[in-house]
Formats: structure tokens, sequence, C-alpha cells
């Protein structure tokens, strides 16, 4: 689609990646963003830039995907949806029946509201975790679901909620299985990606960072500028539908991160390394299959790692140093 002059609806563009989703939609010749956001989890303060351009606009009623209704009003006259609602691993863990409210039946409304608006394409926001432990590396879309967690069970039921949603009405859509996603605007509170914040803030306290097992756990980080880019490739993209990775192809493992966040950050102290408390159901090595994405959406990533936690760095500095103006 090409996006030129068209109204654009995104579920969730508070949060960390949809306010990346947003920013990177203003660079287009959209006509309008809407974002659509109960604000559990994401803040305002995520899209204090973006709300100086006045395509965007900002549902001020704090709207939930679990009403129907409400979701339906806000799809009059969108062309496309991105939807990135939902509650994470950890979240869904600690409350089992908001996770299925919110990532199946809540995104079920968003599917079926955009169909039933006549909306053209719908962007949605899966993950890495409907794979599971890897049985084969680089996992490619062709890989078996081999998920263990709640997070994961229903981010596989909400991809073919969503594929069956594309069968009944004509409605165009892409899944997107975002890897290890981290950089600028990102929480501390993520199953994964969470131990970025948690190193950095043992080595500005003087503290050794801690590494559980023997750090050789592996990630395939992608930068949320990158993820940004991929949501409105596949957006853009004529592609009618599919499950697309969006991942690096690269594996990091802990051990490798730590060192480079303490080169990043000029602070060096020896790692302290700790009995693994990982959870079973936890991947401990993750890297993604890039092609698909590659050949269909034209989508690689951009960012390298190093100037990627560079930016994540230096955001935190940003935030510490707002935070401390304001006191
Ligand atoms: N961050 C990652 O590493 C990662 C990896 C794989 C997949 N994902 C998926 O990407 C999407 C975005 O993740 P994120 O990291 O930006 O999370 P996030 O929590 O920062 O953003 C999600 C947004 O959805 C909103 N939301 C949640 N429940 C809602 C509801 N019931 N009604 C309306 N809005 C609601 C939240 O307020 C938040 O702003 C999610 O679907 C997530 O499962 C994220």
């Amino acid at each position: 689609m090409d996006l030129t002059g068209k109204r654009i609806l995104v579920v969730g563009g508070a949060g960390f990646i949809g306010s990346h989703v947003v920013d990177r939609l203003l660079k287009t010749q959209v006509a309008e963003v809407v974002v659509y956001d109960s604000l559990v989890r994401g803040s305002l303060r995520n899209l204090a830039e973006a709300s100086a351009d006045p395509r965007l606009t900002v549902l001020d009623d704090h709207p939930d995907i679990r009403d129907f209704d409400r979701l339906s009003a806000a799809m009059t006259g969108v062309d496309g949806v991105f939807n990135l609602a939902a509650i994470g691993i950890v979240a869904s863990n600690e409350s089992p029946e908001d996770a299925f409210t919110i990532n199946v039946t809540g995104n079920w409304n968003v599917f079926r509201a955009a169909a039933r608006a006549g909306v053209r394409k719908i962007v949605h926001s899966s993950s890495a975790s409907v794979y599971g432990q890897p049985q084969i590396v680089p996992m490619t879309e062709e890989h078996p679901y081999h998920n263990r967690t709640l997070y994961g069970a229903n981010k596989i039921a909400a991809e073919h909620l969503l594929l069956a949603c594309g069968e009944l009405d004509p409605l165009e859509w892409a899944a997107l299985r975002y890897f290890n996603v981290y950089g600028p605007r990102q929480d501390s509170k993520g199953a994964y990606t969470s131990v970025l914040h948690k190193v950095l803030d043992r080595l500005e306290a003087g503290e050794p960072p801690v590494i559980f097992g023997d750090g050789s756990q592996m990630m395939d980080f992608v930068h949320v500028t990158d993820v940004a880019k991929a949501n409105v490739r596949a957006m853009e993209s004529d592609v009618a539908s599919g499950f697309f990775n969006v991942c690096s192809g690269v594996g990091t493992t802990i051990r490798e991160v730590v060192a480079m966040l303490s080169r990043l950050t000029g602070i060096h102290i020896e790692p302290e390394y700790r009995e693994a408390a990982i959870p079973a159901n936890l991947v401990t090595k993750r890297i993604g299959g890039p092609d698909k994405s590659a050949d269909l959406l034209s989508f690689s990533t951009g960012v390298s790692l190093e100037d990627g936690l560079r930016s994540l760095v230096e955001w935190r500095e940003r935030s510490r140093a707002t935070a401390s103006a304001g006191r």
C-alpha cells in the first residue's frame, strides 16, 4: 500500500515499539496517524516528539482493545492498522486471564473490527516466542511451533486468528515475529532484553554485572528502529499475507553483550558468574532466519549491535538528565 494520503491506526502506539512505528510513519506522506492505547504500559512520554506533528492524534480516553465497539468506532475511515497491543511474557505469567483476554480475544477484536470496517491491511506484532527452543538454527518461518509459554501460546493463537480473518474477509495481513528487540524507550521488565538495563544499572553503580550460568545464552538482537522499519515495509509491501521474522540473523551471547556494554560505558568491572536461575521455558539460543523478510519485504537490519547499544546508553543518560532537571 502506498502510504501517501492514508489514515493509519496504531494500536498500542504509545508503547516501546509502537511509538517508534509512529515516528517512522510520520516520516512518510501519511495523512493521519491515530494512536489507540489504554496506557496500561506505554506512556505519552514516548510520543513527546511525535506530538509536534499535527498529523498525529492520540485518542485521549485510554481506549482498550477489549472494547469491541470502541475499536469499531476508531476503525472508521482507516486504511491500515498496526497492532502492537499485548502484555508480555512476565505479565502474562502473573495474570494469565488478562493475558488471554488481551492477547487473544483483544487481538481478535482488532482483526474483526478492522475487517468489518473495510481496513485494507493489518500489520500485526507476533513474536519469536512462537518457536520456543530451537530445533534447528537459524529459525526460519518454517520452524515448528515449539513454544512452552502462555505468552507464546497466545501469540500462536493470535497469528492464526489473523490468518483466518483474512480468509473470511478481503483483508491483507502480515504477522511479524520479532526476535530480541532493544533500544531507546525499552522498559526494564521484559523477560529477555531487560538484561541490558540490569547490566548497565550494575556497571553505573560500580558493581560487577551479574551473568547467570556461563553467559553462553544467545539472543538475536534487533534494534527498535529496525523493527519500526520492518513494520512500515510490511504495510507498504504488495505481499498480501504471511508470517515474517524480524531479526538480524546473528546470535550474540550474554558474555559478548556485557563486554560491549563495558566498552561503551568505559566502566570495566569483571562480571560475577552466578548459578543459573534461568526458567526452563526461557529460550537460551535464539537466531532467526532473515531471508524471507529480505526477499519479500525488502527488509534487513541497518543498525549494528554496537551502535544500537550506544543509543540505549545515551537514551538512559538523557532520561536521567530530564528526570533530575524536573525534580
Ligand atoms: N519488546 C520485545 O522484545 C518484543 C518481542 C517480540 C514481540 N513483541 C510484541 O510487540 C508488541 C509491542 O511490544 P512492546 O515491547 O512495545 O510492548 P509495550 O508494552 O511497550 O507496548 C504495548 C502497548 O500496548 C498497550 N496495551 C496493552 N494492553 C492494551 C489493551 N488491552 N488495550 C489497549 N492498549 C493496550 C500498552 O499500554 C502499550 O503501550 C507486543 O505485541 C509484543 O508482544 C515485543
